[in-house]
């Protein structure tokens, strides 16, 4: 499974793909907003700390200015994934980039329909919102099942990127279901590796070996 971070703070971003474990990353209109910084720059500085696709979201709702913006963000850098969101504009702007070889992240799906539609649509990726499906006491998990299925049914080739990830339960369940990607909160992301087992056997065997005089 494909781990994006979900935020636009570069020093984040950076100190995160240090590690290597982060593919590629994530921004949205909301995530940029907080910084007060000039949009292209923001995407141009994460695409250089990062090789792998970085998403960046038009704020037109028409087709013809998405696919201004499309194809200005895609100017930015190679590895720009133009994120539309799924209305009927973003579709149609999605099949025309992608049909000029811009990778496109359909996003703020909530139906295995509209999933359905971004795969015709040629789209790189579809961004299924979990958590706030959840929100509303409907199973975000189901909807990547299906998705999952359909996509299987007809070997679309569409990433599935599981999206609104609120904590490590939605990433084991995401990759149970067979997401292709999750993208998620730097935090949630630092916290995939935390058991409280781990820590207690790791004092364990530090103290023995300190009580030993063990050294390497
Ligand atoms: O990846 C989409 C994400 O930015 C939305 O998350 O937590 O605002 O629903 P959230």
């Amino acid at each position: 499974m494909k781990f994006f971070i979900d935020t636009a703070e570069t020093n984040v971003i950076r100190e995160l793909a240090e590690t290597g474990l982060v593919d590629g990353v994530t921004t949205n209109p909301s995530l940029v907003a907080k910084l007060g910084r000039p949009f292209g720059e923001v995407i141009a500085e994460i695409c250089e700390i990062t090789p792998g696709p970085v998403s960046a979201e038009v704020v037109a709702t028409d087709y013809d200015t998405m696919l201004a913006e499309g194809r200005k963000l895609a100017a930015i850098a190679g590895n720009v994934a133009v994120k539309v969101p799924l209305t009927w504009d973003g579709l149609r702007a999605c099949r025309a980039l992608s049909d000029e070889g811009t990778a496109v992240n359909v996003t703020l799906c909530f139906s295995a329909n509209q999933a359905l539609l971004a795969a015709k649509a040629g789209a790189t990726f579809i961004s299924p919102f979990i958590g706030r499906l959840d929100d509303i006491h409907i199973d975000g998990m189901e909807l990547i099942e299906e998705i999952r299925a359909i996509y299987d049914n007809y070997f679309y080739d569409t990433q599935i990127l599981a999206a609104s990830i609120r904590g490590p339960n939605h990433v084991r369940l995401s990759a149970l279901a067979g997401a292709d990607v999750a993208t998620l909160p730097p935090d949630v992301l630092k916290g995939l590796a935390n058991h409280p087992l781990t820590d207690k056997g790791l004092t364990a065997f530090l103290a023995d070996a300190h009580k030993a005089g063990v050294t390497v």
